[in-house]
């Protein structure tokens, strides 16, 4: 089957076989013994992947729903979140709930199963802020295993799962540890801006959450409109001094101080720097209001799309001498 509508990239690309799961036991029967050799990939919301070619294997789409506040203490919410749950509409949940802590993360798109594999992150909020455990489907053993914060290795858009444990997990669902009384997160400079654009004189987790999407509806493709995968790259850690001898030539160069004497850069800017924001060569391009999105105007092939990162890639490189990494999934 086409996998266009399951990936917001909206690449037309082929799967050998199709199936969805709405519980463990059917996940368990769809992997069992016979298609064992079979490659297998788990899909959520398509929102972080990008088909380079047609999948000759299964695809499996998750869609374990449900979501359950499962204890409470004096200063918080345990709520689990099954996999196949729309992100926002988990923030919206939490929101009408008043569970505080995921506001910050409004509009990001996507299911809460692929939330953890690369610890999702906007406007000064990443889920590891907010984690409490997962359970997941050991492909292999055919087993439940539980994973606390400390397993996840959670990092800037990294966890086990994206590498170490790549395709041997299913994420069944995730519990988040959600506060009664709201800690606001407002450092992050946009937020400040559009609030005060908003007129907002006394915060909520409400108003927050209009800013995050007002800001995210201004600049980010609606991938229902232009394909895309949200940032196509990481924005890259570099050292201190490297960052210091850019900053001589690149007097505007963005950085953010990171740990271990560390800065992070905006891929954006750099993308920018080299010429690419606005850039279309048939129906693959840099987007024009945020050059870290690349976009499929309509009939791009995954493979067009690729090759347009490896060239985006290698000019950074040659420019900046920074390697910049993709953080979308390429199948
Ligand atoms: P998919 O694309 O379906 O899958 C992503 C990867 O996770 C794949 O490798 C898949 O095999 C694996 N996977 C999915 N579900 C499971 C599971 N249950 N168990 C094991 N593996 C699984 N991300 C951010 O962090 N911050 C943002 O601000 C942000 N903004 C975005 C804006 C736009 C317009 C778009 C299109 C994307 C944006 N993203 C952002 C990326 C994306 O929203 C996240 O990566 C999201 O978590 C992907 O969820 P998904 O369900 O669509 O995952
Ligand atoms: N910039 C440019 N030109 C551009 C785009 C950006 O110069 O075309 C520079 C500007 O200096 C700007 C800076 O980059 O101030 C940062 O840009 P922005 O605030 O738009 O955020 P970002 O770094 O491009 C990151 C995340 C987003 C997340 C936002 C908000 C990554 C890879 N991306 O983008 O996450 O929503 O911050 O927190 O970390 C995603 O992961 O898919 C994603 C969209």
């Amino acid at each position: 089957i086409s996998l266009k509508p399951y990936n917001t990239f909206g690449i037309d690309a082929v799967a050998r076989r199709y199936a969805c799961f709405s519980s463990v036991d059917e996940l368990a029967l769809l992997t069992g013994s016979s298609t064992q050799k079979e490659p297998l990939l788990i899909l959520g919301g398509g929102s972080n992947i990008l088909f380079r070619n047609d999948f000759d294997g299964l695809v499996l789409k998750n869609e374990l729903k449900g979501i359950e506040l499962t204890g409470e203490d004096a200063d918080y919410y345990y709520v689990r979140a099954h996999a196949g749950e729309n992100w926002h509409g988990f923030v919206q949940h939490c929101i009408a709930h008043q569970y505080a802590g995921v506001e910050n993360l409004s509009l990001v798109p996507g299911n809460v199963g692929a939330s953890p594999m690369q610890n999702i992150g906007a406007y000064g909020v990443e889920i590891k802020d907010v984690f409490h455990e997962l359970e997941a489907w050991h492909l292999n053993d055919r087993s439940l295993e539980k994973f606390s914060l400390v397993d996840c290795e959670f990092g800037y858009r990294e966890s086990v799962f994206k590498k170490k444990y790549r395709n041997r997990f299913v994420i069944l669902n995730v519990t988040f540890r959600l506060r009664k009384q709201p800690v606001y997160n407002t450092q992050y400079g946009a937020i400040e801006q559009e609030l005060e654009k908003m007129g907002v004189e006394e915060l909520s987790i409400e108003n927050i959450s209009r800013a995050v999407i007002n800001i995210r509806t201004s600049k980010l493709p609606d991938p229902k409109i232009i394909g895309n995968a949200g940032s196509f790259f990481k924005n890259p850690v570099i050292g201190q001094e490297q960052f210091d001898l850019l900053k001589a030539s690149f007097a505007s160069m963005p950085g953010y101080p990171a740990p271990g004497n560390q800065v992070k850069t905006a891929a954006g800017w750099l993308i920018e720097q080299c010429g690419w924001k606005g850039y279309r060569e048939g129906d693959a391009g840099c987007y024009d209001k945020q050059a870290l999105v690349l976009v499929n105007y309509g009939k791009a092939t995954g493979d067009e799309i690729f090759t347009l990162s490896q060239r985006i890639i290698d000019s950074v490189q040659q420019k900046f001498g920074i390697a910049l990494e993709r953080e979308v999934n390429i199948v």
